[in-house]
């Protein structure tokens, strides 16, 4: 046994119950969340590198005007502030999660996008953390990622993401969607790359295309 578990039970002996669940919550807090000014974030990596360097990446560029982020909950309330100078959409299934969504915000599936607004509309799609979190049919994502494609402008990016680990990745979307091969690739300069695997235990993965 390590010297650090041995003082962790000498600690957990010592003290009331009552305080070992207080510090155990507090420790929890400590490593789930962050603050940044006000406003309550995600703290792991993956999230630190989509709100650090890939958010503000496109923020930047004038050629990024529509924004379309798909699937929101309570660490994307933030993001409306990201984009207050562009035009920021939401769409969440759950229409519990309107909250957390932008002022053009739709309560549907993705699946649905085109009924809401016209092709060619947007200039970038966030669509990560969906793949793996309820849209797991092959069916399902097919037809999410073919309206993505409808939705997008020629030369419009999308930025794919999802956790590369057997228990939330239903199928091995990069190779077997045949909707997302309609795009090819955008190499996205500040990770020198058009893929990305976070490496930590979720192996979050962003891969970045661009509709030709
Ligand atoms: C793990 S959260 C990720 C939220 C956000 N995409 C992010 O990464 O910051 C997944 C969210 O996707 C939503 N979702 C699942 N399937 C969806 C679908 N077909 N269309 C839109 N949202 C969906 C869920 O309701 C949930 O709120």
């Amino acid at each position: 046994m390590s010297v650090l578990t041995l003082t962790k039970s000498f600690v957990r002996d010592l003290l009331p119950p009552p305080l070992v669940r207080l510090i155990q919550s507090l420790l929890f807090i400590i490593d789930t969340y962050r603050l940044r000014g006000f406003d309550l974030h995600l703290n792991c990596p993956d999230r630190r590198l989509l709100e650090n360097t890939i958010i503000p990446y496109f923020i930047e560029r004038d050629e990024f005007q529509t924004i379309l982020f798909v699937g929101c909950d309570w660490y994307t309330k933030p993001y409306k502030k990201y984009f207050s100078s562009k035009e920021y959409w939401t769409i969440e299934i759950d229409k519990n999660k309107r909250k957390y969504g932008a002022k053009n915000h739709i309560i549907n599936s993705i699946e649905k996008l085109s009924n809401y607004v016209n092709g060619n509309y947007f200039d970038i799609i966030f669509f990560t953390g969906v793949f793996g979190h309820g849209l797991n049919s092959k069916e399902a994502t097919e037809e999410a990622v073919n309206q993505c494609f409808q939705c997008l402008r020629k030369g419009g990016v999308l930025v794919f993401g999802w956790n590369d680990i057997p228990e939330l990745t239903p199928f091995s979307v990069i190779q077997e969607c045949q909707n997302l091969k309609k795009f090819e690739s955008y190499f996205f300069a500040p990770l020198s790359s058009s893929q990305y695997v976070v490496a930590d235990e979720l192996r979050h993965t962003f891969v970045f295309y661009i509709k030709p």
